[in-house]
């Protein structure tokens, strides 16, 4: 096969070669932005007099064909042709003739492919936006029946003090809300059309980039052609945010494992949401949950892949960029599936409150209660600090709770205790008194719930 910049060469090139720096097994899935921004280019070269109305017309006309063809299944793209540029602009001038060949006037596949992936990263990034805010409506739904229910909190993975479901998962809506914050910033800085930079360094025709911006739906066009290029800074940015998004999914799903094993028993995951074993009868297991802690770091993967990739390229465009795409394409696809299956996971998993609560009321999580209360009654901190050590110790000898002593117990290792006492280490009074902004209280993670419903309306 003829390439399209064979001109220059005597000799095809080895097989080895075509096969090495082809891209079209991966880069076929940019087919449509590839249609579409060449479509816009071939009206703008029209519409600025450096094509023909009716050569512009044929073009667009072929285009729409093979894109219909590609749609049906009906095109097998050529390893030979490289990538999915090539490709395209092949099958247009085999289809339409020598008036195909007018479509790469003023552009080059630096600027071509640059526009693509754009283009794509554009829509990725809107679907895992929605993805996110449907996560976000879950969890929002889950919390509000689960305002009452009273759960322990951790810290080094040891109970410290009483929390609720509700406020728990309200810390998760923060952190999907702030990633979805980080995804519309980035989109920003992606919303920038590269094209009519050319190769590197523009173009001598009088094109009209702002026109191609517009038919595309671009917010700004980029103002230096190297930049416009040689950068992927934007699918950098789009990795980073997907593996912090990685790292939240993969911590709740940590929690999840943990919650549904018997050991806790704080929810038992739906049999839609579980796998079982092909040897052992009685297992249940949290797959979902562990594959998506486990799919994480393929996605930390992918930043590094991008950030190595760029580190020493000079500018402008180097073949290296090609590894944008797989790395790229392997984030979207990873972060997309697992928030697909991780939403319907949450949702449909069983509570047990009983068993939360009765977490809470073990491992003397109103111990830190106890303490404020001594302050409460004069008591310098430190010094309730010890004594409420000490009354833990005595419990702990005794395989009692706190709120199983004695008044006469109590006294005798803090002396300034009152009948008060029992109300004030209350597990539900402890939650229900930490009434702060941000705090666990049913009151102030009601609020917490409208202010990001609020969000996720705008
Ligand atoms: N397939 C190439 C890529 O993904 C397109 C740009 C090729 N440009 C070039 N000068 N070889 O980067």
């Amino acid at each position: 096969m003829t390439k399209l910049w064979g001109g220059r060469f005597q000799k095809a090139t080895d097989h080895l070669v075509d096969d090495f720096h082809s891209s079209i097994s991966f880069d076929q899935r940019l087919y449509r932005y590839d249609i579409r921004g060449s479509m816009a280019h071939a009206r703008m070269l029209a519409k600025q007099g450096i094509i023909a109305p009716e050569e512009a017309q044929a073009i667009i006309k072929g285009l729409e064909e093979i894109l219909a063809d590609i749609e049906a299944g009906r095109v097998e793209f050529s390893v030979a042709a490289e990538d999915i540029h090539m490709n395209i602009e092949q099958l247009l001038t085999e289809r339409i003739g020598p008036v195909g060949k007018k479509l790469h006037t003023a552009r080059s596949r630096n600027d071509q492919v640059a526009l693509d992936v754009r283009m794509y990263l554009k829509d990725e990034i809107d679907a895992i936006i929605a993805l996110l805010r449907q996560l976000q409506e879950t969890l929002l739904d889950l919390a509000e029946k689960h305002l009452d229910t009273v759960m322990p909190g951790y810290t080094h993975l040891q109970r410290a003090q009483p929390i609720t479901l509700a406020h728990h998962l309200m810390a998760y809506v923060q952190m999907f809300g702030r990633d979805l914050d980080r995804l519309q910033d980035c989109r920003r800085r992606t919303d920038v059309l590269p094209l009519g930079a050319g190769a590197l360094a523009g173009t001598t025709f009088p094109i009209d980039p702002a026109c191609v911006a517009e038919q595309l739906g671009f917010a700004a066009v980029a103002e230096n052609s190297l930049d416009a290029v040689s950068d992927r800074d934007f699918a950098v940015e789009f990795t980073a945010a997907a593996a912090l998004i990685m790292v939240h999914l993969s911590r709740f799903c940590e929690e999840i494992i943990l919650w549904s094993s018997a050991e806790f028993a704080f929810v038992e995951l739906d049999d839609a949401y579980s796998t079982g074993s092909s040897m052992m009868p009685q297992k249940k297991n949290p797959d979902v949950a562990e594959l998506t802690r486990g799919k994480a770091g393929r996605v930390f993967g992918d930043l590094m892949t991008l950030l190595t990739m760029l580190k020493g390229l000079p500018l402008a465009y180097n073949k290296d960029m090609q590894e944008d795409k797989e790395a790229l394409f392997d984030a979207v696809d990873t972060v997309k599936k697992c928030l697909r299956v991780f939403t319907p996971m949450v949702a449909s998993l069983k509570v047990r409150p009983e068993n939360m609560a009765g977490a809470a009321r073990g491992g003397f999580t109103n111990a830190t209660d106890l303490a404020d209360y001594l302050v409460k009654k004069g008591v310098p901190f430190r010094e309730a600090h010890e004594q409420v050590g000490k009354l833990v110790y005595y419990c702990l000898s005794r395989g009692k709770s706190l709120e199983e002593l004695s008044l006469e117990e109590f006294r005798h290792f803090a002396p300034q205790v009152e009948e008060d006492v029992y109300r004030a280490i209350d597990i539900r009074q402890c939650v229900a008194a930490r009434r702060v902004l941000g705090g666990p209280a049913p009151e102030s993670v009601r609020e917490a719930i409208s202010r990001a419903r609020e969000r996720l309306g705008r």
